[in-house]
């Protein structure tokens, strides 16, 4: 797990965006500045690094992140960018506006940036440094807002050191932040909709595409909490530590190495909770009608927002 003792509070000169870049590239967090709130900063193709980012926060629960890319070329990278998305991105980005757009399975995310969902959210912020960061690193930053899980977004790189310092490599000190709320998020991947208010109004994106944007129900403005948004065709039993015979099971720890698949066999919750969703995805695809059986994981530090996800996979189906 990546865990420095001290935060370098780096400067935005080409020694300091060299040293942020070269902090992400070796998996580990940068806070850096948007115009709407610092973001914590992982590369979003680093399973640990964006466990990391998780952990940092304190977060109990994986909500998918947003990546953080230069500009539009970097976003169809990643993701299908279809008309409505080319037409916000035209007027819009770089800027305060998130699209959450069909992902590229090639484009080697984290599957924990998107929870496991089929979509993205992508963003070209228009503040320098993180577009000079953006640049120096050369990669997707995945990055919610820098601050300790339910406390209030940074506005300063003080208010990260706040919440975080001691617990990442970096802040990447770039001043106030203009905009100083959240991005506005559009989800693309049916008709138009709004998913979070935000710096841009919802006036000019509906001008912009000349309808009006849907509006999303509770359970889709943030999908992490929807009780099985992710959840696998099998059946699932939780806390097993002697499986059933003809169960799929799912190992955690040293006393678990028989098991046929593993969410860390050391016990690591970091690189648990990087595995997570890809072993659920594989338990699924080999269970062949088999229940899958998943030992218990600790309730401490990453394990909350493992065992939070467990829960929602095996809660009962609609
Ligand atoms: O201004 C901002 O957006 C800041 C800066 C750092 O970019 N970031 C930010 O991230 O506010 P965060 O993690 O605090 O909020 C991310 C929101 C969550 O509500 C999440 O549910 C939503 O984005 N989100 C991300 N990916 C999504 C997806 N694939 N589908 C639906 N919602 C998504
Ligand atoms: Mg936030």
């Amino acid at each position: 797990m990546q865990a420095p003792n001290a935060t370098e509070r780096l400067l935005p000169t080409p020694e300091g965006l060299a040293r942020a870049a070269a902090l992400l590239a070796a998996g580990e967090l940068v806070a850096f500045p948007t115009e709407t709130v610092y973001g914590l900063g992982g590369d979003a193709r680093n399973g640990r690094a964006v466990a990391g980012i998780f952990a940092a926060k304190g977060r109990p629960a994986f909500n998918p992140l947003i990546v953080h890319v230069p500009d539009l070329d970097a976003a169809r990278a990643l993701a299908q960018v279809g008309p409505a998305a080319e037409r916000l991105a035209a007027a819009f980005w770089p800027g305060p506006l998130t699209l959450v757009l069909p992902v590229r399975p090639e484009a080697g995310l984290s599957p924990l940036v998107t929870a496991g969902l089929p979509t993205v959210g992508v963003r070209v912020p228009a503040h320098p440094v993180a577009q000079a960061m953006l640049r120096a690193f050369c990669g997707p930053v995945a990055a919610p807002s820098a601050n300790l899980s339910g406390r209030v977004s940074p506005t300063r790189a003080a208010h990260v050191m706040d919440g975080l310092s001691g617990r990442i490599g970096a802040v990447l000190d770039g001043g106030a932040c203009p905009v100083g709320v959240e991005s506005t998020i559009v989800g693309l991947s049916g008709d138009p909709t709004l998913l979070r208010p935000g710096g841009v109004p919802v006036e000019a994106l509906e001008d912009c595409l000349g309808a009006p944007l849907a509006a999303a129900g509770p359970g889709i403005v943030a999908p992490g909490q929807l009780a099985s948004h992710y959840a696998p065709g099998a059946a699932v039993r939780l806390n097993v530590t002697a499986p059933r015979p003809g169960e799929l099971w799912i190992g955690f720890g040293p006393e678990t190495l028989a098991a046929e698949l593993s969410l860390s066999p050391t016990g690591d919750l970091v690189e648990a909770a990087a595995n997570l969703f890809h072993i659920l995805r594989a338990a699924d695809a080999q269970a062949a009608g088999r229940v899958i059986a998943v030992a218990p994981v600790p309730m401490r530090g990453l394990g909350l927002a493992i065992n939070d996800r467990l829960a929602r996979a095996a809660a009962p189906r609609p």
